[in-house]
């Protein structure tokens, strides 16, 4: 099998990426990545040379360059990881989450109809859910809860998947989508939430919390997911969604606490600051219909889960310091330096 994966050289893409080549040794990966600021080609560097596997530097939005791959490698499956990803940055200039969330997801579903492929699957997110309310630990996200979207980030993603079912219902194409939570673990960009406060505290620099920091949100591993995409991709529905989550919700305040004592760092290093416009409380998701379907459960608790993540930040400055120290100082500056 032929498989082209999007945005391989970003932080889930490039964990599925040597999922795939692990588990599937038989199969030929493609990686196509522009290499934004959030992808990183070193991180690739260990299947580079790898026969069965190939990176090609493309933007999704380039009809050209997407079809001209797809006539070399006559794909099978195409899995799309590329997307700008950050909500804050979403916040800040929504046009480029437009353009290659929604825009370039049209495109790799345009090239699978012009030359044929048996599945296209897109990795979409809980965040076109919306959000619930703190005070009903009841409620959970199931692929029927309507879109309902906050952010520019979430907007474009929901946009996304109303198109990939579009595409599925009105030209027939064998699609699939996953809704995952939040993912944590090995290469995942500073910018997030614990990558930041783990880098940030290691440097004994202030943990910037936003507002109260009793948001909520339900934190996976990264391989769980990575094995819940293959899942899908074998034994998954045509023009189903699937929910992906891990039922192990935490408060922002309460991971940042963790990783103080993990590293320990004291906790007078957290400063609440301004919050996120339109941040969601929280999010939750209800897996039953990928738990029953398909038989995946996660496998990493979070606590283990954790303290890997942490060793591994531990283990790989290599990898973060030319990340913290180039353009991300700026972002960083431009991001918190006002935020008080
Ligand atoms: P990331 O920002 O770490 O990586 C995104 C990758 O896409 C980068 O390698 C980047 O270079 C590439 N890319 C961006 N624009 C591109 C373009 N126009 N053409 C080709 N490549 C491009 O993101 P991530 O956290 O790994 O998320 C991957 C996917 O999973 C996204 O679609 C995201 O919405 C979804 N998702 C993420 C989470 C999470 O917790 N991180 C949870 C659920 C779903
Ligand atoms: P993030 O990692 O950006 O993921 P998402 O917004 O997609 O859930 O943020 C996770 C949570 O952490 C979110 O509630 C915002 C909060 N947060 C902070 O409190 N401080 C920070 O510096 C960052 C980046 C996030």
């Amino acid at each position: 099998m032929n498989i082209i994966i999007t945005g391989g050289a970003g932080f889930i893409g490039s964990n599925f990426v040597f999922h795939m080549l692990k588990e599937h040794p038989q199969d030929r990966v493609i990686c196509l990545d522009k290499l934004t600021y959030a992808g990183n080609l070193s991180t690739l560097a260990p299947v580079m040379d790898q026969d069965n596997f190939r990176f090609v530097k493309a933007d999704i939005c380039d009809r050209n360059a997407v079809y001209r791959l797809f006539e070399e490698e006559h794909p099978d499956v195409i899995v799309n990881f590329a997307a700008e990803s950050h909500v804050d940055r979403s916040i800040e200039n929504p046009a480029i989450f437009l353009e290659t969330n929604i825009m370039g997801t049209a495109v790799l579903m345009d090239a699978c109809r012009k030359y044929g492929i048996q599945r296209y699957h897109q990795v979409s997110t809980d965040e076109v859910y919306g959000d619930l309310p703190l005070d009903r630990p009841d409620l959970f996200f199931t692929e029927t809860t309507p879109i309902h979207t906050s952010s520019p980030y979430s907007s474009s993603k929901a946009s996304a998947d109303l198109l990939v079912l579009a595409y599925h219902r009105t030209y027939g194409l064998p699609v699939t989508i996953s809704r995952c939570s939040n993912n944590y673990g090995p290469y995942h960009f500073p910018e997030k939430l614990i990558p930041l406060m783990i880098i940030n505290a290691l440097h004994d620099k202030p943990l910037p919390v936003y507002g109260d920091g009793l948001n909520v949100r339900d934190w996976l591993y990264v391989e769980d997911h990575c094995r819940a995409i293959d899942l899908i991709l074998q034994k998954g529905r045509v023009g189903e969604v699937y929910n992906v989550g891990g039922h192990n919700e935490m408060r922002n305040i309460d991971i940042v606490k963790l990783i103080c004592k993990e590293l320990g760092k004291p906790e007078s290093l957290i400063h609440h600051v301004t919050d996120r416009k339109g941040h969601d409380r929280r999010y939750a998701i209800d897996p039953t219909k990928i738990h029953k379907e398909l038989g995946w459960l996660p496998e990493t608790k979070f606590a283990d889960g954790i303290k890997k993540t942490i060793q591994w930040y531990l283990d790989h400055e290599d990898w973060w310091q030319p990340i913290i120290s180039g353009e991300y100082q700026q972002y960083y500056q431009k991001m918190y330096g006002s935020r008080g």
